[in-house]
């Protein structure tokens, strides 16, 4: 079907294109499972590789979410929608009108990655990641987790000392429509001098900090009830603000253990000594650093998935790496980080633990078989790159994917 902007959407399949080198494997595994299941529950996923590596990543992620589904008798339809670099090329938007409002019907949206140096000198309103921000906005997906743990089968790949990283297990909960990225004003000026002047304005609210503080507070409640606030609050009015908030609502929460950091501390602190912290709660811009950082911990970004949650509605579940260019065409990243953002996406996304459950379970199955792609490789461990480390996680979830995919080899 045609869309109004033009470009081709499909309500049930992914287009060839999206589809990795496993598309016949996976036919025929979810061919098995239809006959012994009967399929109880419809999802619509939207499905937005963006550009780079996204279209490496995601369809490795579509391939692994639509068994790990069915193996639970759940029916997934996909519908690719453009957006970022190739929306530009196509419709001269990188957010098409068409992608946010199909996205808004969806159950749930898995996203790649935006961005491409062909635009980089693009007007902000033209540039790719616009997108992202304009998709944040146009959803409400306010808060943003970011998982980041050391699994034991890859503490030899951490930036740090192995005994500073083993064992990391924390979430970082970061505001996602507000503060700095977001408030009013911003934009450019001249000033009395006549010196150009750009700005922005980091402001919090009262009911944005409780809005995301609430989450953060659940959350820890059921992690292990320590949950550690991030801000500035020795100079930033917005900060201030931010930790008076938190510090009200922790009265309402005697079970949860509450800390405050600046953000410089926090940020020698996750490298120091990371597994003091459980959950960790900050604004738009501190997250955004301190998730890259602690990307380090277990050793890479292509291992850290990450979801954006909203009141209600379909959420973002998104690799947190980004499209990178050096990268692409080489089939060498990680797309682990895209297959554990589908395990988010089930979770929280559909609320469907079990099938979370099982992607989770399979890729620490295909560690525990010695794969690792570039990024975490070790001596010991065998290199693959990311179509293959898609086949072997297949093959982890369902065994009966593995003679399908051996004929393919
Ligand atoms: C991220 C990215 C984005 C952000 C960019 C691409 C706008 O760095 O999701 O971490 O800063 O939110
Ligand atoms: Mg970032």
């Amino acid at each position: 079907m045609a869309g109004a902007l033009g470009f081709h959407v499909s309500k049930t399949e992914i287009p060839v294109a999206l589809m990795s080198g496993t598309k016949q494997t996976f036919r025929k595994a979810s061919a098995i499972r239809c006959a012994a299941n009967i399929p109880k529950k419809r999802y619509t996923i939207a499905v937005l590789p963006g550009d780079g590596v996204g279209n490496e990543v995601i369809p490795v992620a579509v391939d692994a979410l639509r068994l790990a589904a069915s193996l639970e008798g759940l029916d997934l339809s996909f519908e690719e929608l453009p957006i970022g670099g190739v929306a530009l090329d196509l419709v001269g938007v990188p957010l098409p009108e068409e992608t946010l409002t199909r996205a808004k019907q969806s159950d749930a949206l898995l996203l790649g990655a935006v961005g491409w140096p062909k635009w980089d000198n693009n007007p902000k309103h033209l540039k790719p990641i616009t997108a992202l921000l304009q998709l944040r906005a146009g959803l409400q997906v306010f808060a943003n987790l970011r998982p980041i743990t050391v699994l034991p089968q890859l503490v030899d790949s951490t930036y740090l000392r192995k005994d500073t990283a083993e064992g990391v297990d924390l979430l970082i909960i970061r505001e996602l429509t507000g503060g700095i990225y977001n408030a009013l004003p911003r934009g450019f000026t001249t000033n009395e001098q006549g010196d150009e002047v750009g700005f922005c304005t980091e402001s919090y609210s009262a009911s944005e900090v409780d809005h995301i503080a609430r989450v953060a507070f659940d959350i820890a409640k059921q992690r292990r009830g320590k949950l550690c606030s991030v801000d500035k609050a020795t100079v930033l009015e917005g900060s201030m603000l931010w930790r008076k908030r938190v510090t009200a609502m922790a009265s309402e929460y005697p079970e949860v253990e509450v800390s405050h950091l600046l953000i410089d501390t926090a940020a020698m602190d996750l490298v120091r000594h990371p597994r003091q912290f459980d959950t960790i709660l900050t604004g738009v811009m501190f997250g955004d650093i301190l998730s890259d950082l602690a990307a380090m911990i277990p050793g890479s970004v292509g291992l850290l998935p990450s979801a954006a949650l909203g009141d209600s509605g379909p959420g973002i579940f998104e690799p947190v790496h980004g499209s990178a260019p050096k990268h692409y065409g080489k089939d060498t990243v990680n797309p682990m980080a895209a297959v554990l953002s589908a395990a988010m996406l089930l979770r929280y996304g559909l609320k469907e633990e079990n099938a979370a459950n099982r992607i989770e379970k399979a890729v620490s199955d295909v560690l525990d078989r010695g794969f690792r792609t570039r990024d975490i490789h070790t001596p010991g461990t065998t290199l693959v790159g990311c179509k293959r480390m898609g086949e072997e996680i297949l093959r982890s979830l369902d065994a009966r994917v593995s003679a399908s995919i051996g004929s393919l080899a």
